[in-house]
Formats: C-alpha cells, sequence, structure tokens
C-alpha cells in the first residue's frame, strides 16, 4: 500500500494508476476505522481495480470543537487495518494540504437548498458545507470512477450527489448499507466514546427503530414519530435530538405512508456528550 500525504504525492499515485489503465474507487474518512468503513473499502476493492482510502479528520464540517478535538484518532491503526484489507493508497494529508490558504481563508460555499436545511443541516449550521468543500477537493486531488459512502449517514448522500450534480463532477456516489454490532447498534467512530452504561443502553435506538418497522401501516406516521421519540427518551441516558420520518429522495417529511415510495426513519440522539445518528427505511 502506497501512503500519501502530500498534494504531489497522491496526484503521482493516480496518475501512475491511470498510466496504467486501472479503475480506482475512493473511501473518504475521517479515520477511527471499524467494520463500516472497511465494508465499504471492500465494496470498491470488488467493483475496481485500485481502491484509495483518505484519512482526514475535516475540520470545516465540525461546528461543536468540543466535538472536533475529541474525535477518535488513531491513524497509525487504521493505516495498519487498511494494508491488511488490501487497500492500495492510504491518502493522509494534513490541515495545512488540505487548506493550504488557512481556515479563516476557506470561501466555497454551496446552497443545498431544502435537504440541506433539515435535520442535520439544521442542528449542526455549516456542517454540510463542509462536507461538501472536503469530499470536493478530495474528489480533485483522487479523481476516482467510483466514491463509497455509509448509509448512516443517510443526508450526507444525499448532500454529495446534490454536490456532483451541482459541479457536474463525474464519478458514480455508491451508497453502502449500515454495518451493526451484534445487538444492533450502527458502527460509528463516536462508539468508542461511550462508556460501558451509555454503551448497554445505546442498543435501545436501533432496537426502536426495528420495532418502528413492525408498525408501518398498522399506526399513523405522528403515531410511530412519537412512539420511537417517547421509547427512546424512556431510556436514562439517551435523549432524542429529532427523529423526522421522511421521503428518502427528497426528505421532506410526510403526513401519511402512502406519500412515498421510501420512506426512512432518521433519528440523532445524544448520548452524554456523545451524538450518535442513525436511519432505518421503513418501507420501500
Ligand atoms: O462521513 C465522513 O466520515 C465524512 O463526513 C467524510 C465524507 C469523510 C468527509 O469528511
Amino acid at each position: 500500500m502506497i501512503i500519501c500525504k502530500t498534494r504531489d504525492e497522491i496526484s503521482a499515485a493516480v496518475a501512475e494508476l491511470r498510466r496504467q489503465n486501472k479503475t480506482l474507487g475512493f473511501v473518504p474518512t475521517m479515520g477511527a476505522l471499524h467494520n463500516g468503513h472497511l465494508s465499504l473499502v471492500k465494496k470498491s476493492m470488488s467493483e475496481n481495480d485500485c481502491t484509495a482510502v483518505s484519512i482526514f479528520v475535516n475540520p470545516t464540517q465540525f461546528n461543536n470543537k468540543h466535538d472536533l478535538q475529541t474525535y477518535p484518532r488513531t491513524v497509525d491503526a487504521d493505516v495498519k487495518l487498511l494494508e491488511e484489507t488490501g487497500a492500495d493508497i492510504a491518502f493522509v494529508p494534513s490541515v495545512e494540504t488540505m487548506y493550504p490558504e488557512g481556515l479563516d481563508n476557506v470561501t466555497e460555499s454551496y446552497d443545498f437548498g431544502f435537504i440541506g436545511q433539515v435535520m442535520e443541516g439544521a442542528a449542526r449550521p455549516g456542517h454540510f458545507n463542509g462536507v461538501g468543500i472536503v469530499v470536493h477537493r478530495l474528489f480533485d486531488l483522487v479523481k476516482p470512477d467510483r466514491a463509497y459512502f455509509g448509509m448512516k449517514d443517510f443526508q450526507q448522500i444525499a448532500i454529495i450527489r446534490e454536490m456532483v450534480r451541482q459541479c457536474n463532477i463525474n464519478i458514480e456516489i455508491i451508497p453502502c448499507p449500515i454495518v451493526r454490532e451484534d445487538d444492533g447498534l450502527a458502527l460509528s467512530s463516536r462508539n468508542t466514546r461511550l462508556n460501558e452504561e451509555q454503551r448497554r443502553q445505546a442498543v435501545q435506538i436501533s432496537q426502536t427503530l426495528f420495532k418502528a418497522v413492525g408498525l408501518v401501516g398498522e399506526k399513523s406516521v405522528d403515531e410511530v414519530k412519537e412512539f420511537v421519540i417517547s421509547t427512546v427518551n424512556s431510556v436514562p441516558l439517551l435523549d432524542v435530538e429529532y427523529f423526522e420520518i421522511v421521503d428518502g429522495y427528497s426528505l421532506q417529511t410526510i403526513p401519511s405512508w402512502n406519500e412515498a415510495e421510501w420512506v426512512v426513519g432518521c433519528i440523532t440522539v445524544n448520548v452524554g456528550d456523545v451524538r450518535l445518528i442513525d436511519n432505518i427505511t421503513l418501507k420501500k
């Protein structure tokens, strides 16, 4: 595996692959890699000649300083895991490499419209602009054929698709299923910040979403929404920030089950100072 740190290094590595006419899959990550990330790497490896993975904790997408400071960083272990999994390139840039103009001078500004304003967009002002900026810059450097994203960050995929559409970028965006622990908790780098008791209680997030699937049709959209929020909030250490039942394509909330073909329940829960997100397809 080639490890690239600078713009010149990644550009040279990618140019060499292109010279050999190889297809390239790309998995952008913020590190603290877990089996969810590795499932993306494996999918990319199965669909492309070569796979590049970036590890970069992107400051411009954190609207909360504490979240940025406490975000888990395990670069050495990450690189080792990528090597063992069989990735071809690890791109591990510094903040200066990604933002040579300095973080205070970053000027790109995206307007994602409605999909950027709801749920995570409303809860984390500036977050999706930062995601758009860094993913666009990574795409410019890595120039992959396909890029792989986990569906745990459901809204992020819609944002990246929109960014690719607005900027006319010729890269196929491939959404990949959520990977869960045996008890159902969605894998997340942030899970490592939960203490034992928080981790034990956090399982109720996914368990409640699974129960909600069984209530579709039998109960109204509002009743299912109320069921999920009150059930999760009844767990002492869990605090629902939002739970929305939305059209999976437009992200508009729906008044009744027949309003959309694909219906997704999206939840964000604070467990102490750890913010966990999850989602489930309620109907498709
Ligand atoms: O999903 C993530 O880990 C990040 O938002 C991403 C796509 C790597 C951009 O920093």
